[in-house]
This record gives structure tokens, sequence and C-alpha cells, in this order.
């Protein structure tokens, strides 16, 4: 956490989307009071970035693979952060969703609980707070899945709704940088990445050069999605990562939207 802890880390309680509004449509069941269809807290294990120079189709991936995540969860928070209002408002799936840009960390919060289906995009030059939102709403979430008189005992395993959080520009992450062995400031963005499926947060992550960033997040991702990239440092670094030589060949001349899809 950051020497400055924004507003965020006082919200103690968020109710799940499901549970907040009694007649909408989000498909699940209850059974024996519990959710059913809803990933198991300490087994949903998410962490994607996609890389590729600018206008090569992240953000619009990034969007997809929430709305993706978000139908395999049954319904989760979606938050996101943006340098600017530079997600897509369309689809080439032609999914249909609803964004919604906050300023402040506290409009998040508050239009969240308004509508717990949107996905809400803070804009700033800092991705911090948004992360540090996410992992408040991840233990309000495990609180909740445990009920009022189980408050000691172990998460793991109670089905609760996830969260999904995209960071469409990893820059803007000064926690990502760094060496191998990290600084401090970089530490408890490694320790939250080792431990994103504990916290219940699935995380999706953008970089236009994976050198702007330290390799090792790339290193602990479960999913990269590379597109068009042709600077050698990047795609040595993609090599690092255990990306097929004969993959690496064709990064450079990718089109626009296409992609390789690598499991790590
Ligand atoms: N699968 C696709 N097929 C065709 N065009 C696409 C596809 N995905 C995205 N595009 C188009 O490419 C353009 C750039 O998309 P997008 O904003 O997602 O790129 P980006 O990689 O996030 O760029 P930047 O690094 O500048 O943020 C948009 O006009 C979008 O409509
Ligand atoms: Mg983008």
């Amino acid at each position: 956490m950051s020497a400055e802890i924004p507003k965020a880390t006082v919200v103690k309680y968020i109710r799940a989307p499901d549970k907040l509004d009694k007649g909408h449509a989000v498909q699940y069941e209850m059974a024996d009071g519990k959710l059913v269809n809803k990933p198991l807290i300490g087994d949903w294990n998410h962490f994607e970035m996609m890389i590729g120079k600018r206008g090569q189709g992240k953000s619009t991936l990034m969007l997809e693979r929430m709305l993706d995540l978000d139908m395999e969860a049954n319904g989760a928070y979606k938050i996101a952060h943006s340098l600017g209002q530079r997600f897509p408002t369309k689809l080439p799936s032609k999914r249909v969703f609803q964004l919604r840009y906050h300023n402040t960390i506290q409009s998040l919060d508050s239009w969240l609980r308004r509508k717990p289906d949107d996905i809400h995009v803070v804009t700033s030059d800092d991705a911090q707070p948004v992360l540090e939102y996410a992992q408040q709403l991840g233990r309000a979430v495990k609180r909740d899945a445990l009920g009022y008189f189980a408050r000691k005992k172990q998460p793991l395993g109670q089905p609760a709704t996830p969260i999904i959080v995209g960071i469409d520009e990893m820059v803007a992450l000064d926690a990502a940088m760094g060496s191998a062995q990290g600084k401090d400031a970089s530490r408890w963005f490694r320790k939250l990445i080792i431990s994103l499926r504990h916290e219940h947060i699935a995380l999706i992550a953008g970089i236009q050069d994976s050198n702007a960033v330290s390799y090792v997040n790339a290193g602990l991702a479960t999913k990269l999605w590379c597109f068009k990239t042709t600077h050698l440092y990047a795609i040595q670094s993609l090599r690092a990562g255990g990306m097929d030589p004969a993959d690496l060949d064709r990064l450079p001349k990718l089109d626009v939207g296409e992609k390789i899809e690598v499991d790590v």
C-alpha cells in the first residue's frame, strides 16, 4: 500500500451486485443460502496482459476479456483505470456494455453501488488507487462470503462475486516498474499479483512495450495477448517470457486487431 492511502481504504463494506439489485438479470442461483455458479475464492486465477504498439486493439480486447470473465464469473464487479477516456464504445463481438468514467475513487465507489453491472473507469495519471480500491472491495467480498457469525473462518473455497480490474496502460502504475527483485515501491504490487486469486481479483493490464515495465510482470501473467510489436528489445523480452520463436517472427507483421495468445 502506498504511503498516501487514498479514501478507498476506508470503504468497509460493499455488497455484491447481485444482492444489491434484487430484480436485476444476472444469472445465478441461490442454493442453501449460498451463491452458486460464482467462482470460488482462491480458485479464480487470471492475470492477463495485452502487449503491443499503439492503436493495435489492446483496449478493445481488454473490454472483450472483461466481458468474457464477467460471463465466466456469472456477474462480477468491473472496474478499470485509464489515462483518459480511451476505451472503445463498440466491440468487434457487438456485445453491449455501459462504460462510466470517474475522476475520483469516491465517485467510482458510489456509482459502483448504484450501477453494479456497468464498467466503471477511473481516469487519472495514477492507477494505484484503483488497485488499492479493488483490494478493499475484495476483502469486503470475502468478509461477506463468510457471513456475520463466521468472521474467523477461512474464506477459501467460498463462492463469491469477484472483481475484474482493467489497467489500460500499465505505465500508469509506478509499482509495475523495477528490476527482477523489485524495489520497495513495487513489492506490494508483486505480492498482489501473486495473491490475486486469494484477493478474488482478476487483473488485465495493457502495455505498449513490455520493456516499459518490469519483465517480471509478464512472467507472472497467466496469459499474454501479443499484438504488433516491432521494437527488438520488446520482442526479446517476449522471447524471454517463453514465447515460441516462430510466433516472435510474426509479431512485427501482425495487422490491427490481430494477436497471438500465449498461455504462460
Ligand atoms: N479486432 C479488431 N479488428 C479490427 N479493428 C480493431 C480490432 N480491435 C480494435 N480495432 C480498431 O483499432 C483501433 C485501435 O484500437 P484500441 O484503442 O483498442 O487500440 P490500443 O492498442 O488500445 O491503442 P493505444 O495503445 O493507442 O491505446 C480502433 O479504431 C479499433 O476500432
Ligand atoms: Mg489503448
